[in-house]
């Protein structure tokens, strides 16, 4: 039995992607890169932005069409007397929009055999035992699950590493909480993913163990908002936090560490580096801070989403936070980690944004000075309060708005780069450079990309080099230096 994944949207995603691939592969089923003779497709959607379910339905289009294709040469093969090509294949809905949209998507595209939004992830394993079911009676459509008023447990994935879509085997994600509880008025996220749940530590640190294990060095905490982890201490324990659960991973990092001193014969294994996200302004605690300048495992990198520049423009979104409140915090960031680069994501022509509100988003990014942005225009979202809003921008407005702060932050991002130019730094080998076979490609703690000549033998290993010149956005380096 063969299945195909397509995954669409966020890190969230991705990792819930590699679960479900690997409920997949326990049950003996094999992946494969050609849907056309995959038994089961699954699409794990996103819901964030109408474009992103636009292209999910072109997606779903195509798959009807597909499987009408191969219905007809079954039926063609089982005429000329031989056996009916059966059984087709199951088609899977997951993800937001599944959770979003529910039963509607299989009104609107009858092809899709069942809907599994971002609660019901659990049921997987039952979706494959009814495919597997109907291969085996030579049925073409599976049985649909028994309903159930319950709703199942949100199961976080277990361990998932070359699954992990882009993520390179040395890098994984590793969920610590599900959901949001924010409620920032443009976005669909809490609506599609629930209330926050949060993961056990003893869970958590597990995971970061078996992943390093199996060669992982790096890894990225992962929640919608991980700076309201709160894992609630059962009886006589007390209640851990996102700077405890930080303290908890550093410390113990810290201490296999040592063990293996970067110079030993065994220090060429486990997870060295940990990054986290999303950060939500609003909750990045003093403490949290303090942690992550403490232990040298936390990369020197955060992505910090501000959204806007203007106070009105961030009450409007409920953000929680204001223009100075973000810039203290960038402030004592910096005081904390003083090379540390920042990220973040820019949302232009929110309604009744003016162009003076407009401007203060360019103020704030000369002020702050990311490395680099997600910047994206508004686009209104169907079952969230900003929807409802007046004043909307016209999309030639947000057109020109998202050009102006798109070239700012290439001018930013160009500056930062360039005066990183001869600074030594420890950079990650991630693998062989696509275009140049005797050529490595490694990145660094501050998330900058670096090339440099090298052998294989170097790749999943931390190396100390020189960023020499710059190419684009990827710096080169004459030499490395192996160092674990
Ligand atoms: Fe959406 Fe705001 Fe929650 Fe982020 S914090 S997921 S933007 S509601
Ligand atoms: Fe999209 Fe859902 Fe992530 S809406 S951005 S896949 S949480």
């Amino acid at each position: 039995m063969k299945y195909f994944f397509e995954t669409y949207g966020c890190q969230m995603n991705t990792a819930e992607s590699a679960a479900l691939t690997l409920a997949a592969k326990e049950r003996g089923w094999e992946q494969t890169d050609n849907a056309d003779i995959a038994d089961l497709i699954l699409l794990n959607t996103c819901s964030v932005r109408e474009t992103a379910e636009q292209r999910v339905r072109g997606r779903l289009a195509h798959y009807a069409a597909l499987k009408k294709k191969r219905e007809k040469a079954s039926r063609e093969a089982e005429h000329e007397g031989g056996e009916a090509q059966a059984p087709l294949f199951t088609l899977v809905m997951a993800g937001c929009m599944a959770e979003r949209l529910g039963e509607k998507l299989t009104q609107e595209f009858p092809a899709v055999d069942y809907v599994m939004g971002t609660s019901a992830r659990s049921r997987f394993p039952l979706i494959l035992e009814a495919v597997e079911k109907a291969r085996e009676q030579g049925n073409a459509a599976p049985e649909p699950l028994v309903e159930t008023d319950e709703k199942p447990e949100f199961a976080f994935s277990s361990l998932h590493l070359e699954e992990q879509g882009e993520q390179t085997p040395f890098r994984s994600f590793v969920p610590i909480m599900h959901g949001c509880n924010h409620f920032c008025s443009y976005c669909i996220v809490p609506y599609v993913r629930g209330r926050e749940i949060s993961r056990s530590p003893e869970s958590i640190l597990e995971e970061i163990r078996l992943v390093g294990e199996r060669g992982v060095r790096e890894v990225t905490l992962l929640g919608q908002n991980v700076n309201s982890y709160l894992w609630k201490g059962s009886a006589g324990k007390k209640d851990l936090d996102f700077p405890g659960l930080l303290e908890l991973v550093g410390s113990s990092l810290s201490s296999q560490n040592l063990h293996s001193p970067r110079n030993s014969p065994d220090g060429g294994k486990g997870v060295r580096w940990v990054r986290f996200l999303s950060s939500h302004p609003k909750d990045l605690s003093h403490e949290a801070i303090r942690v992550m300048a403490k232990y040298p495992v936390f990369c020197h990198h955060i992505h910090l989403c501000v959204q806007h520049g203007s106070d009105r423009i961030l009450k409007a979104m409920n953000r929680q936070y204001t223009r100075s409140q973000y810039l203290d915090l960038v402030s004592r960031l910096r005081a904390a980690v003083p090379d540390l680069s920042l990220s973040t994501d820019i949302l232009v022509g929110f309604p009744g944004e003016t162009e003076k509100d407009f401007e203060t988003i360019l103020t704030l990014m000369d002020e702050v000075k990311f490395q680099y942005s997600y910047m994206y225009h508004y686009n209104p979202r169907e079952g969230t309060p900003a929807y409802r809003l007046p004043d909307r921008i016209s999309e030639e407005v947000k057109r020109q708005r998202l050009a102006r702060v798109i070239a700012l932050q290439k001018e930013h991002t160009a500056q930062l780069l360039k005066s990183r130019i001869g600074a030594n730094v420890t950079a990650l080998i991630e693998g062989i450079s696509r275009k140049n076979a005797d050529e490595l490609i490694g990145r660094t703690e501050r998330d900058e990309m670096v090339v440099v000549p090298g052998g294989t033998e170097s790749i999943g290993c931390f190396a100390n080099l020189t960023l020499s010149t710059l190419r684009g956005n990827t710096f080169r380096a004459p030499a490395l230096q192996k160092l674990m």
